[in-house]
């Protein structure tokens, strides 16, 4: 079986100056205790771990089955995790807060994913999107880290161009609205939150 990509689960500087920003969008419309999230793309509960404390309840969809186990592993009684992808998520009902860390890019079908939204969230709910940048300097693989031994420049460009498109996306939909935009200071990573109108 490949050695997975792992991803930081300290709460050092980048992880908390994010976090502390999800929670106070979040605050800035609800309860936060009160509160559903759903992350897509949620690796092996990086966030699941972080959320888990102050919110309702999370659910993290994930189409890799490694991911799953590992997550799994650390998961809290109000966390659970779902095999899906964002363009088929497995749920209904709806749901206050969908967020997709570092994940919105490795949507193959960014307008599914978008509808799939449509359907789950509720009104005036909202989306947070984080992403990596061409600014940023260290990422979870070291292929993709420059300066590193293995560092793959055809991999990086595909990165860029992966996320490029996703943004553009975002830029041009218009099942929701864009109320913040932004950079993290910490680490480059750009974010997004979106309402439903
Ligand atoms: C860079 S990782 C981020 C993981 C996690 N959100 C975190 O920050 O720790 C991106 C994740 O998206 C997942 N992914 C890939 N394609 C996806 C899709 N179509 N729908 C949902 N998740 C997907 C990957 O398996 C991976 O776990």
């Amino acid at each position: 079986m490949p050695i997975k990509v792992t991803f930081n689960t300290n709460l050092n500087e980048g992880n908390k100056e994010v976090l502390d920003c999800i929670k106070k969008y979040i605050r800035e419309k609800y309860d936060l205790s009160t509160v559903n999230i759903v992350e897509v793309g949620s690796g092996h509960g990086r966030w699941g771990s972080f959320l888990a404390p102050f919110v309702k309840s999370y659910i993290g969809i994930e189409p890799d089955k490694e991911y799953l186990r590992m997550a799994k592993e650390v998961t809290a009684t109000n966390t659970q995790y779902l095999q899906g992808t964002g363009e088929n998520i497995p749920l209904t009902g709806k749901y206050e807060v969908f967020l997709f860390m570092y994940s919105w890019h490795f949507m193959k079908k960014g307008d599914k994913a978008l509808s799939e939204l449509k359907r789950l969230l509720k009104k005036e709910g909202i989306i947070i999107i984080v992403e990596p940048s061409e600014k940023t300097e260290k990422w979870a693989s070291s292929k993709l880290t420059k300066g590193s031994k293995e560092f793959d420049q055809c991999m990086y460009d595909a990165k860029i161009k992966d996320l490029k498109k996703a943004r553009e996306l975002l830029e041009k939909q218009s099942l929701f609205k864009i109320v913040k935009e932004g950079t993290f200071i910490s680490n480059n990573a750009l974010y997004w939150v979106l309402e439903n109108p």
